[in-house]
Formats: structure tokens, C-alpha cells, sequence
């Protein structure tokens, strides 16, 4: 009898381990008839900056160059940009705007004058890659530009006059634009007003800030084409600076308010700024770090959205994550200011987890670029000489790319800790979206690097007859796509999901992202 009874704990034990294993306790519910909001395509914008080797060599190698190009850009990262729908590219900083005089950048390549970068190690700026070519890559992919204005050593005179350069159709400064080679005018709608302006951009305070947005914005006029001015906001969780500028928005008479309609935020996912850790080589602690920094971008945004709803409840403004992503030691052997890092799963993980965060803010957060777009910090890309990696984090905007405009379905997600030590974070983070032709998506990523999660999905309000999928994982957390070699991070076909009486289970595995279209 002792015996039967000891048998019956250890098997109860042992299937304890196995339902726990296979995660039954996850699940989530995706409330479709409370779907509202739409899901701003430009959550899945980029940056890209003249840092390092991200324009020079990454975007730009010039006409006479042997690497295959279209009119001076790399046909091979034009080619994979264009498969991404890169709604919104950012340019030309970052820190670099705040050194930059367009002027410089136009007319003949030969007459340009050239200048030392003195923000990305001293190298020689020579203005081959300026307004036009900025903005002719931008119509090649497909993408609306975002130019943000030199407010730390420029004028508003220099930022008035760009603004006429590229929108107006008969002023002097659209006859300059034609004699440059341009009849018709860009119609360029996104302009950033100074970068981090309490730092690199000027280290400002926020009212002097607040006054020189106001000055800037009330003097760019718009030639026809609706401006969308963004300021700059304060350091990640400077909340007094969001105060601040709000309320100098909300104090000005109506006719005056569209001189903000976005408000930036940058937030880096750093494990410590003394202490980087390398992009390749970490442990299972700086993984959780990792996760546990990114997920606080999650907090960052409800704090800023609730001083802006205070003070613009209609959300009227924009909150714009221009700035964000992974930012890691720089590869051995690299120039340390070009900031160039490999790019392994644990990055897709931290993309997932983002853009998940960013959809289920889409009520305010308007738009968000990621930093950036080749060569520098998270990139989608990687370039050697004429070779080209597409990395983990490509993949992750590749999958999420039918979000874009979708309606944001709100999600309630019950999912075991991922714990390490004594801390614990869910190891799940999910969105939903509905697209225009009733098509579901559902986007599932786990963070958990040890264990898979069993998850019942269920969608309330709809009856779903068809469930497909893609996930991407791999053996290992560090794992990365490397030049010359197969490539190990990409996507594939999910086939663990079954679909029963309209509710679907899946096996997420450990360390993945999912994402599901149900019809
Ligand atoms: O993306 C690199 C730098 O990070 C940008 O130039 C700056 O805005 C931020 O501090």
C-alpha cells in the first residue's frame, strides 16, 4: 500500500513536471470586437544616421562604385528595404543633425564643401549623400522622409529655407532646387525640431527648449504640404521636460497648437552605459537584463502618455519613439564611434518585444524608428565590402510588417514567469491586429530562453476556420547570421498550432517569435 502510494506521488509529480513544462497555465484572450484603434504604419520606421558606416557603405557607395548600386545606392539593401515596407526614414541624426548645414549638401558633388564629423570620430564628412540623395532614396524604397533640423548650431532661418527647398513650388528656393535637378518639390511632411536637444543637440533646459520649439515650428511654413512638427524630448524618463513642453502647448491659442504635433522619446536598450557587454559573447544574466531594460520601454510610455493626457486628452500629439533599440560594445577591432554591432536572436527578441509595446500603444505612439537602419547599433542590416546580412531583427519588422495599418485588437496574456534568481518577468509579450480584409494577426514573442510555452488562444467575437504561422528561433540565444556563411536566424514555417472548437494551442518555443494570421 506504502508502495501504490509512493508511486502515485512520483507519477503525479513527474506529470506535474511535464503540464508545467508544456506550459498549460499560459493563455490568451484576443477581444476582436474591442478592436479600435489603428496601429500607425509608422511604428515601423527607421533611422538612419551619417554614423559610422551607415550611409557611407551601407546606403550609399556612390555611382562609380564595383558594388552593384542604382544610381550610387546598394541594390542589394535597396532590394531587402524595399521587402520591409519601410513606411518612415529618419535623417540625417541623431546627434549629426545638430552639426549639419544643408546647404552643403547640394548641387555639384564636386563643389561640396567637406567637413569633419566631430560627433562620430572625426572623419571626413564630404556631402555626397545630402538632401537630394536622401530624399530620391526615400521615393526608391518606397519610404515618406522624416528631416530633423539642425536646432543646436543651425538657424531658423537655415531650417525655414529647408523646409522651402524641398516643399515649395515657385519661391527662390524651389528655382535653386530646380537648377539642382529637381522640378517637383518632395512634399516632405515629418520634421524633427532639434535632437535631443538636452544633450548633443544644444544641452538645453526644457522652458528654453519649450521656446525655441515654439520659435522653430511658428516659422515653417508649410507650402502647401501639412507639417507634422516633432520636439524633442527630454532624457528617457525626464518627465518634468514632457510636462514642461505640454504645458507651453496647451497655454498657446488654438490657431498656434499645430507647432507640435509629435513628441519624441529615445530609449536605448543598455545593459549598463559603463559596462555594454559584447552583442555576441553573453550569459543567460545579460540576456535577462537584456529583456528586463527593454521591457521598461513599456513603463517609459504609460508615465509619458499620462502627463501628455493631461494636457491633450484627444491625443491630438503624437508620441514618437524616434530613438530606440539595442546598444551594445562595438565589434572587436571596430572604430569605437562607428557603433557597429552583430545582431543575434536576443535582438529579435528585444524588436518583438518592442513593436509589440508600440502596438499596444498605438492610441498615442504615432510612429517609432528604429536605431538603425544598416550598420550602426540595432541594424536590420549588415554590410562587408559587397556582402550583406540580413540579421534577426530584419526578420522580426519582416514578420511584423502586417501590422501596418491594421486595427489593434487589445489582448489579456496569463503566461508562467521566465525567472532567473530571484527575478522574474512574464515570458510572454504579445498584439493582435485586424487587417482590412478581416485577416488576424497575432504576434507572440517568448522570452524565456529555457523553457517553451504550451498557449491556448482563444478569439473571442470571431469564429476562426484557418490558423498558419511563422516563428523564428534558433539552437541558441546568441545565435546570428553571419557574412559568408548559411544564414541560422530566419523565419519558418510554424506548424506547432492546432486549431480545436475556434481555439487554437500552440507550442511557443523558448526563445521565439510567432506570429499567427487566422481567418
Ligand atoms: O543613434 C546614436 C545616437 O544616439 C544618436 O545620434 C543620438 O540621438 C542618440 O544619443
Amino acid at each position: 500500500m506504502e508502495r501504490l502510494v509512493w508511486r502515485t506521488i512520483v507519477i503525479s509529480f513527474i506529470v506535474g513536471i511535464i503540464v508545467n513544462a508544456q506550459g498549460v497555465t499560459n493563455s490568451i484572450i484576443v477581444d476582436i470586437p474591442s478592436a479600435k484603434n489603428t496601429i500607425s504604419k509608422y511604428i515601423y520606421g527607421h533611422f538612419a544616421e551619417h554614423l559610422g558606416r551607415c550611409i557611407y557603405g551601407g546606403i550609399w557607395v556612390g555611382k562609380n562604385s564595383k558594388i552593384p548600386n542604382v544610381r550610387g545606392y546598394r541594390k542589394d539593401v535597396l532590394e531587402a528595404l524595399k521587402e520591409l515596407n519601410v513606411p518612415v526614414l529618419r535623417w540625417p541624426g541623431g546627434c549629426f543633425a545638430d552639426t549639419y548645414h544643408w546647404k552643403d549638401g547640394i548641387g555639384p558633388v564636386e563643389k561640396r564643401p567637406k567637413f569633419l564629423n566631430t560627433t562620430w570620430g572625426g572623419v571626413v564628412e564630404d556631402n555626397s549623400f545630402g538632401t537630394h540623395e536622401f530624399l530620391d532614396f526615400c521615393e526608391l524604397i518606397g519610404a515618406e522622409p522624416y528631416i530633423s533640423v539642425n536646432v543646436g548650431s543651425g538657424t531658423v532661418q537655415e531650417a525655414v529655407e529647408w523646409v522651402e527647398y524641398v516643399n515649395s513650388t515657385n519661391t527662390p528656393m524651389a528655382e535653386l532646387r530646380k537648377r539642382n535637378g529637381r522640378e517637383k518639390p518632395w512634399n516632405v511632411k515629418f520634421w524633427g525640431i532639434g535632437n535631443e536637444t538636452w544633450g548633443c543637440g544644444g544641452i538645453m533646459s526644457a522652458d528654453y527648449y519649450a521656446s525655441i520649439l515654439a520659435q522653430y515650428s511658428y516659422f515653417l511654413k508649410d507650402y502647401g504640404t501639412p507639417l507634422i512638427k516633432i520636439a524633442s524630448g527630454g532624457l528617457q524618463d525626464d518627465y518634468n521636460w514632457t510636462e514642461t513642453v505640454m504645458r507651453k502647448w496647451s497655454k498657446v491659442d488654438n490657431w498656434l497648437k499645430d507647432f507640435m504635433k509629435g513628441y519624441s522619446l529615445h530609449y536605448y536598450t543598455v545593459l549598463d552605459w559603463n559596462k555594454k557587454g559584447s552583442a555576441t559573447d553573453f550569459t543567460e544574466a545579460e540576456w535577462f537584463l537584456t529583456m528586463k531594460k527593454t521591457l521598461f520601454m513599456n513603463e517609459l510610455i504609460n508615465n509619458h502618455s499620462e502627463i501628455m493626457n493631461l494636457y491633450d486628452p484627444e491625443k491630438k500629439i503624437g508620441l514618437i519613439v524616434d530613438e530606440w533599440g539595442t546598444w551594445f560594445d562595438v565589434e572587436p577591432g571596430t572604430n569605437p564611434a562607428f557603433l557597429y554591432q552583430q545582431n543575434t536572436l536576443r535582438d529579435a527578441l528585444v524588436a518583438a518585444v518592442n513593436l509589440n509595446i508600440f502596438n499596444n500603444h498605438c492610441d498615442r505612439v504615432k510612429m517609432a524608428n528604429i536605431a538603425q537602419t544598416v550598420n550602426v547599433l540595432q541594424a536590420v542590416i549588415l554590410t562587408k565590402d559587397d556582402q550583406m546580412v540580413l540579421t534577426p531583427t530584419y526578420y522580426v519588422f519582416k514578420m511584423y510588417k502586417v501590422h501596418q495599418n491594421a486595427t489593434q485588437i487589445p489582448v489579456s496574456v496569463a503566461c508562467e514567469p521566465y525567472r532567473f534568481g530571484p527575478e522574474v518577468l512574464p515570458s510572454l509579450s504579445v498584439s493582435a491586429s485586424k487587417n482590412a480584409q478581416g485577416k488576424i494577426y497575432i504576434s507572440i514573442a517568448n522570452i524565456d530562453p529555457q523553457n517553451g510555452k504550451r498557449v491556448t488562444i482563444s478569439l473571442s467575437g470571431r469564429t476562426v476556420t484557418t490558423v498558419r504561422g511563422d516563428v523564428l528561433t534558433a539552437e541558441t540565444m546568441n545565435a546570428y547570421n553571419d557574412f559568408g556563411k548559411q544564414p541560422v536566424v530566419v523565419p519558418r514555417t510554424f506548424t506547432n498550432v492546432t486549431l480545436n472548437s475556434g481555439v487554437l494551442t500552440a507550442e511557443i518555443p523558448s526563445k521565439s517569435v510567432v506570429v499567427l494570421e487566422c481567418e
